[in-house]
């Protein structure tokens, strides 16, 4: 009898607190507002718990057959097309041949972001496969669904106004 969805949320992974704060805080958002929704945040890379463990949690705690992961992240890009489809196991529709300027493969397609993990992995240049998680599959029987990021919204809109006015 499992008729159950948990839902994942997702965010990057950083080293410094300040996006575990954020996710945090959504992850409790929708606990109070969904008290019988199995929640959890997770981190792409970098950072702990990866999307292997955090399946496993919500799924040891709770008898799913779905599991929807939303990507707190703006847009798409590599890590929501290539990456984190690769990390849960899942089809992807991505295809090489959309990366910008790129019909060389060398070690400069990950460049739709250069945040600060590019440097921190010990690894003389930049790596396509950044992962700092084990190789550890997602042990899952049931559905799992990966929603688009936030995208253009107004809601956003109106947040990008508000950071500005707030310096008027
Ligand atoms: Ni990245």
């Amino acid at each position: 009898m499992s008729d159950k969805t948990g839902i994942l949320l997702l965010s990057h992974g950083s080293r410094l607190d300040d996006g575990e704060e954020v996710i945090k805080a959504y992850k409790e958002m929708y606990a109070e507002e969904f008290p019988d929704m199995p929640v959890e945040y997770g981190f792409m890379e970098i950072r702990k718990p990866g999307i292997p463990e955090t399946i496993k949690k919500l799924t040891s705690e709770n008898d799913l057959d779905k599991i929807i992961v939303v990507p707190v992240f703006v847009a798409h890009g590599l890590h929501t097309k290539r990456d984190i489809p690769g990390l849960l196991g899942i089809e992807s529709d991505f295809d090489p041949e959309s990366i910008s300027g790129g019909h060389h493969h060398h070690h400069h397609d990950h460049d739709d972001h250069d945040h600060d993990h590019h440097h921190g992995h010990g690894h003389g240049h930049h790596h396509h496969h950044h992962h700092d998680h084990d190789d550890e599959p997602v042990e899952f029987d049931g559905e799992i669904v990966l929603t688009d990021p936030l995208g253009i919204d107004k809601r956003m809109y109106e947040i990008i106004k508000d950071r500005v006015s707030e310096h008027l």
